[in-house]
C-alpha cells in the first residue's frame, strides 16, 4: 500500500481517530463476553426527545417536507431562532444573519473554516472540547492553548488572555457552560475578557449549546450580549442537541455578523447544502416547547450532580470541583499517579466502569464522568471509581 504520507491530504487525511473509540471499543468487547460495564461516558442526554418536537416533525414529512430546503435554513426557523436570542439572551438579529447547520458541530467547522487563514492562531482555553483543534488545523490555523487550573475553575482569565494574544492571533473559542469542565463564566468574567478582545481586535466563538443546563444559582450569558461591540466581534454558535434531547436530528445554527453569516452559507451551499427539512420543523416546535419540559430535564441532572458531588466532592483521594453546568464532572485522578488513559482502561477492566480519560480534552490528569444517565448507574459508578483510587493509593 502507498505510504499514507503521500495518499492523504495532511490537514484531512491523517486525524487521529478519537481516543474515546479505544474505551468504547473495550466496553463492547466486556459487554459481548457478558460483563455489566457501567458507562459514564455519554455526551448525550440519556432522555428522548420531547414527544411534541417529533410530532411536529412527523407532520412535516407527511404534508411533503421532503425536498432541498433553503441553504441557511428555513426562513420561519431562523426567525424563530432570532425571537429566541431576543428572549433568553438579549440578542437582536435578523434572520439573514442566523444559518442553520448540521449540529453545532457543524456551525462550528464552517465558521473555523471561514474565519481562519492559513497559519492565523487560535486561541483555545485549556481543558477544551475535544474537536476545536482538529478543527482549526483542518483550517489551515495554528491553535494556541491556553492552560487553565482549578485555581480559576478552569476559566480563562482577562491576564491570561492577554498575555497570550499574538500578532497572530485571530480567533478566541470560548465554551460556557463547558464541556468537559462544567465552568460557566459569569458576566463580570466575560465582561474582563470582552475587553482585551475588542482592545486585540479577536473574534470570538461562543460555543453555548449547554446554555440551559446550568445550576445552583449560575446563569448562562451569551458575551455577544454584553455590547454593540463584542457582538460584532462575536460568533454565537447553539443547537438543539443537548437543550432539547435531539442529538440525533443533527442540527444547531450560529448568528453572526452578516457578511460572516453570508460566508458561512456559501460555503454550506458547495458542501453539504440546506440542513435536514423535516427535522427543521421539529425545530421549530422545540423552540416553542413549554419551558417545564427543559427544566425537568435540567431538575434530573441537577439531582445526578447532587449524587456525584456527595460521592466524589469531599474525597481525599480525586479532586471535583461541583460542576456549574453542563453534565460532566471533571474528575482529578492524579492522586493515582496513573495518567488518565491508563487510569480509564483499569476502571473499565477491573471494575466495569466507563469514563472519558482526559488527554484528547488537554487534561491528562483528569477523566470526564457524564452523569447523564440513571442515578444507580451514576452512584455505583462513583462507588467502583472510589474503590479504584483507594487501592491505588493504598
Ligand atoms: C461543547 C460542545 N460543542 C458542540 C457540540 C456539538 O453539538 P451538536 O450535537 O449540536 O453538533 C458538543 C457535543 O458534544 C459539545 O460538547
Amino acid at each position: 500500500m502507498a505510504a499514507s504520507a503521500d495518499r492523504f491530504n495532511p490537514r484531512t487525511g491523517n486525524i487521529p481517530a478519537s481516543a474515546t473509540l479505544e474505551i468504547s471499543a473495550r466496553v463492547r468487547k466486556l459487554r459481548a463476553g457478558g460483563r455489566q460495564v457501567l458507562a459514564l461516558t455519554a455526551g448525550e442526554p440519556d432522555f428522548d426527545t420531547p414527544e411534541p418536537i417529533k410530532e411536529a416533525a412527523i407532520a412535516a414529512l407527511r404534508s411533503g417536507i421532503t425536498k432541498y430546503s433553503p441553504v441557511a435554513g428555513y426562513p420561519e426557523l431562523r426567525e424563530a431562532i432570532c425571537r429566541k436570542l431576543h428572549r433568553e439572551n438579549g440578542l437582536e438579529y435578523d434572520p439573514s444573519q442566523i444559518v442553520v447547520s448540521n449540529g453545532a458541530k457543524h456551525s462550528l467547522s464552517n465558521v473555523i473554516s471561514v474565519l481562519v487563514r492559513d497559519g492565523d492562531e487560535v486561541l483555545i482555553p485549556s481543558p477544551y472540547w475535544l474537536s476545536y483543534p482538529a478543527m482549526v488545523r483542518i483550517a489551515g490555523g495554528v491553535c494556541r492553548f491556553i492552560e487553565t487550573d482549578s485555581r480559576t475553575r478552569f476559566k480563562l482569565t482577562a491576564e491570561a488572555l492577554q498575555s497570550a494574544v499574538s500578532p497572530r492571533s485571530r480567533v478566541l473559542i470560548l465554551n460556557s457552560p463547558a464541556n468537559p469542565t462544567g465552568a460557566v463564566y459569569t458576566r463580570t468574567e466575560l465582561e474582563a475578557l470582552a475587553e482585551v478582545i475588542l482592545e486585540r481586535g479577536l473574534t470570538v466563538i461562543s460555543d453555548e449549546v449547554y446554555e440551559k443546563i446550568v445550576f445552583e444559582g449560575s446563569v448562562h450569558y451569551s458575551i455577544a450580549s454584553l455590547g454593540g461591540e463584542i457582538k460584532k466581534r462575536t460568533v454565537v454558535v447553539n443547537g438543539f442537541s443537548k437543550t432539547f434531547a435531539m442529538t440525533g436530528w443533527r442540527l444547531g445554527y450560529l448568528a453572526a455578523e452578516k457578511d460572516i453569516a453570508q460566508a458561512v452559507a456559501n460555503l454550506q451551499s458547495q458542501s453539504t447544502s440546506g440542513p435536514n427539512s423535516f427535522a427543521q420543523y421539529g425545530a421549530m416546535a422545540a423552540l416553542k416547547l413549554p419551558a417545564a419540559i427543559v427544566s425537568s430535564m435540567v431538575k434530573a441532572y441537577s439531582r445526578r450532580r447532587q449524587i456525584l458531588i456527595r460521592a466524589l466532592g469531599n474525597a481525599a483521594r480525586v479532586g471535583l470541583l461541583p460542576p456549574e453546568g453542563s453534565f460532566y464532572g471533571w474528575v482529578d485522578v492524579s492522586a493515582t499517579g496513573l495518567p488518565a488513559t491508563d487510569f480509564c482502561i483499569r476502571l473499565l477492566e477491573e471494575k466495569d466502569t466507563a469514563v472519558i480519560p482526559g488527554e484528547p480534552f488537554g487534561g491528562p490528569q483528569h477523566v470526564r464522568l457524564s452523569f447523564a444517565c440513571d442515578d444507580r448507574t451514576l452512584r455505583e459508578g462513583c462507588t467502583r471509581l472510589m474503590a479504584l483510587c483507594q487501592e491505588l493509593t493504598g
